[in-house]
């Protein structure tokens, strides 16, 4: 076959013809195979034979032949949009697209319900005058327990023996899970002089079994206020507003005698069991309270310790747990079931 560039040129109008007359996507299909098909495409063939040939025909047909392979694949690209286009407005005319159909609702996600309860209580302490504050979850040995008056034999460090890092400072151990927040009460103390009043959200590891009511992991809110003539009254007013703020002004708590070796004197919050209304039940055990959390006058040896004139200066303290009171809020018997991630559960939030 002797080729010239008036072969190729008359390709050139065989083939834009073809696409003009290609009606549909089979159509389409079937020119693109006839022109580039790999095997026996027609311009493919133009090209495949150049080696072939001489150098100046080579430079005459090739130059030829390739600008007509970028102007049929515009073209193809054209005519495909335009046929595309074409179906789109015909479907419209004829109503199978429903452009008035609401589009499909996004999955959106929630809060989970231990975050909603740790927002309702910053809320009712900030609108007290209490301010959030944060501290780190890997805690030194000194301000999870040194400071906090548990030193190194002390029995009460027996029940918080938790996830310690293994990162060794001086040889020895230093870094751990905190097991509370009560850490962050040093931290601020150091940081600030009265009047303090704070509140401090985060999560505290526990070396714990668990069961209902105990997990190994908790969120906690620890409370700190310290000022002239604070007592123990202005504590259990305090935690008695928030709880009311939350469940409702029936609410009640009292102070149990209890044992934290930073406060003096200590107490176990317990409010009124939200199942039985106090009169006894399997949710708290038969005797019509439930445990909220720890408390206590700020112990003024650590008072002292911070700098902060103990003759002058009371403070009170309360950490309390916040799942706990998710599970009274919302009626969730079992605190496991807020950290299995099973939808079912958290979808009801
Ligand atoms: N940090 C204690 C706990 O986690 C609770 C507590 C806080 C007790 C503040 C007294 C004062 O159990």
């Amino acid at each position: 076959m002797d080729l010239m560039p008036d072969d190729v040129l008359q390709l050139r109008g065989e083939a834009l013809d073809a696409l003009t007359a290609a009606g549909d996507d089979g159509a389409l299909d079937a020119w693109h195979v006839t022109y580039f098909g790999r095997k026996d495409g027609r311009l493919t063939a133009i090209l495949r034979g150049l080696a072939a040939r001489s150098i100046d025909e080579r430079k005459s047909i090739g130059a030829a032949a390739n600008a007509l392979k970028t102007e049929l694949e515009a073209a193809y690209d054209a005519r495909r949009d335009e046929l595309r286009a074409a179906a789109v407005r015909r479907a419209l005319e004829g109503g199978a697209i429903d452009v008035t159909l609401p589009p499909r609702p996004h999955t959106r996600g929630g809060l989970h319900p231990v975050t909603q309860t740790l927002r309702r209580i910053l809320a009712a302490f900030t609108s007290m005058g209490f301010s959030v504050v944060e501290g780190p979850e890997v805690e030194l040995d000194y301000y999870n327990f040194e400071a906090l008056r548990i030193p190194a034999d002390h029995p009460a460090r027996d029940m918080w023996d938790t996830l310690w890092v293994d990162a060794p400072l001086d040889g020895q151990r230093a870094l751990l899970m905190r097991t509370h927040t009560s850490p962050a009460q040093i931290r601020t103390m150091e940081q600030q002089a009265p009047p303090i009043r704070i509140v401090v959200p985060g999560r505290a590891y526990r070396f714990e079994a668990t069961d209902t009511t105990h997990e190994w992991m908790m969120t906690q809110v620890e409370v700190l206020a310290v000022d002239e003539g604070l007592t123990l009254a202005h504590l259990k007013g305090t935690l008695l507003g928030v709880m009311q703020r939350l469940f409702g002004s029936g609410r009640r708590i009292r102070l149990q005698c209890s044992y934290f070796p930073f406060v003096e004197p200590g107490a176990e919050v317990q409010m009124d069991c939200f199942n039985c209304a106090g009169a006894g039940c399997a949710t708290c055990h038969q005797t019509g309270w439930i445990e909220m959390g720890g408390a206590g006058m700020v112990h003024p040896e650590i008072l002292e310790n911070m700098g902060i004139d103990s003759n002058r200066y009371t403070g009170f303290a309360a950490g309390m747990g916040i799942e706990r009171l998710a599970m009274q809020l919302y009626g969730v018997p079992d605190m496991r079931f807020f950290y299995q991630n099973d939808l079912r559960m958290l979808r009801q939030f």
